[in-house]
C-alpha cells in the first residue's frame, strides 16, 4: 500500500476564498486541528502578503510540532527571505516557490520568455535551498503547460535543490484521463523524478478536483494537496475529506492510504465552516448535513434489514452521526421502530391510525419531529 502525503492548504489557498478572512487566532485554532486530524504539511499562509499572514505563519510554525508548516513564495528573493524569517523556528522548515509555466501566464502575466522563466526557477530554489531543508517546487498552471517545456523546468529546480514537485491545475480545466497521461508523461520524462515527491493540487472550476487529484495519485502522485470542506479561489479546491475516505473506502482500487485520521474529519469541517462562515452544503460528500441521512421508505427498511444496503461509509469513520428523518417517503417499518424507540406500546391498530396522520402531516411539512410524533401519539390515545 502506498502513502499518500496530506499537503493541507485551507489556510493559504482556502483562506483566498473570496469573503474569508480569518484572524490569527483562528489560523492557530485550525492548524491545532489539522495536527490532530495528522495532516502530513500545513501550508499556513504566504508570509510576503502582508504583516498579519507573516505573523500567523510564524505563530503555527512555533506553535505546532506533529505536522511539517510550510509558507508558499513567489519565486522572489523577498519573498523567501521573508518565509525564511517566518519558518525558521519550526521544527521542520519548509518553504513552497512558485513560478507559473504556461504559455498564457508567462506572455502576459509574468511578461518573460520561457527561458527567463527557467533561470528565475532555477535562481529561487537554489536559494531557498542555502536555508530550507526541504524546498517544493510549484509550475502554476501546470496543466495548460507544454510538457516537454515543464520537462526542462523540472530537471532545471531537481537539481537547484527542489525536494517536491507540484504540479498544479490552476484553474480546474484538466479532465482526470489528462491529468494521469501528464503524470504519467512526467514520471517517464523528467530523468531524476525519483529524487523528488510528486505532487498534485486542483482546483473544482468543471467540479473535477476531487476526480483530478484521486487521478493523480493513480499516476504516480504520492503528495496532493487540498483543503478542508474545499473551500478555496473561485469553487474551490479538491477537498480534504472526500480524497481521505475515497482513499479509504476504494484501497482495493486505489493501494494507497493517507495517514488521516478519519474520525476527527467531522470536527474539522465543523471548525473551518464556523470559523470560516462558509456553511457546508447539506448534500456535501462524508461532510453534508445529509451524507448519513435516509429519508425514503425503502432506503430506511433496507438499512433497518443491513446497514450495507445503503451505507458505503458509516459515520462513525468519520466522526458524524446516522439519522433516518421521517419524512413523506418514510415507510411504515421506520416509522414503527422510531415510536418504540420513543416508548409506544400499543396495538397495530393505534399504530395504524398514527401512521395515517403522519402520512398527512408529512405532506404538509418538509420533516416531521419527535415533537410532532409524541402530539400524535398523544392524540391517538385520546381519541380511544
Ligand atoms: O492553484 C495554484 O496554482 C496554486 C499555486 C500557488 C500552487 O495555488
Ligand atoms: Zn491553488
Amino acid at each position: 500500500m502506498r502513502k499518500v502525503k496530506i499537503f493541507d492548504t485551507t489556510l493559504r489557498d482556502g483562506e483566498q476564498t473570496p469573503g474569508v478572512n480569518l484572524n490569527s487566532q483562528e489560523k492557530l485554532e485550525i492548524a491545532l486541528q489539522l495536527e490532530r486530524l495528522k495532516v502530513d504539511v500545513i501550508e499556513a499562509g504566504f508570509p510576503a502578503s502582508s504583516p498579519g499572514d507573516f505573523q500567523s505563519v510564524k505563530t503555527i510554525a512555533n506553535s505546532i510540532k506533529d505536522s511539517s508548516i510550510t509558507g508558499l513564495a513567489r519565486a522572489k528573493e523577498s519573498d523567501i527571505q521573508s518565509a525564511w524569517e517566518a519558518l525558521k523556528q519550526s521544527a521542520e522548515p519548509r518553504i513552497h516557490v512558485f513560478i507559473a509555466t504556461s504559455p498564457i501566464h508567462m506572455k502576459y502575466k509574468l511578461k518573460l520568455t520561457p527561458d527567463q522563466v527557467i533561470e528565475q526557477a532555477v535562481h529561487s530554489v537554489k536559494l531557498a535551498a542555502q536555508k530550507f531543508p526541504h524546498v517544493q517546487f510549484s509550475a502554476e498552471d501546470a496543466s495548460r503547460s507544454d510538457w516537454p517545456f515543464l520537462v526542462k523546468v523540472i530537471d532545471a529546480v531537481i537539481d537547484a535543490g527542489a525536494t517536491v514537485i507540484n504540479l498544479p491545475d490552476t484553474v480546474g480545466y484538466t479532465m482526470p484521463s489528462e491529468i494521469s497521461k501528464l503524470f504519467d508523461y512526467i514520471g517517464h520524462n523528467v530523468s531524476q523524478i525519483d529524487k523528488a515527491i510528486l505532487s498534485t493540487h486542483n482546483h473544482d472550476d468543471l467540479g473535477m478536483g476531487v476526480a483530478n487529484s484521486l487521478a493523480a495519485i493513480q499516476a504516480g502522485a504520492t503528495q496532493v494537496e487540498c483543503t478542508v470542506n474545499g473551500i478555496g479561489e473561485r469553487a474551490g479546491n479538491a477537498s480534504l475529506e472526500e480524497i481521505a475516505v475515497a482513499l479509504h473506502i476504494r484501497s482495493d482500487y486505489y493501494q494507497a492510504s493517507s495517514g488521516i485520521h478519519l474520525k476527527e474529519l467531522k470536527r474539522t469541517s465543523a471548525l473551518v465552516s464556523r470559523l470560516s462562515s462558509m456553511n457546508v452544503p447539506g448534500n456535501k460528500a462524508v461532510v453534508g448535513a445529509n451524507a448519513f441521512a435516509h429519508e425514503s421508505g425503502i432506503h430506511q427498511d433496507g438499512m433497518l434489514k443491513h446497514k450495507e444496503t445503503y451505507e458505503i461509509i458509516t459515520p462513525e469513520l468519520v466522526g458524524a452521526t446516522s439519522s433516518a428523518p421521517l419524512g413523506k417517503h418514510s415507510g411504515r417499518h421506520a416509522f414503527k421502530e422510531k415510536l418504540s424507540e420513543l416508548g409506544f406500546n400499543g396495538s397495530e391498530e393505534v399504530l395504524q391510525h398514527i401512521f395515517t396522520a403522519f402520512k398527512d402531516l408529512a405532506d404538509k411539512k418538509k420533516e416531521v419531529t419527535e415533537d410532532d410524533l409524541y402530539a400524535l401519539m398523544t392524540d391517538a390515545t385520546d381519541d380511544r
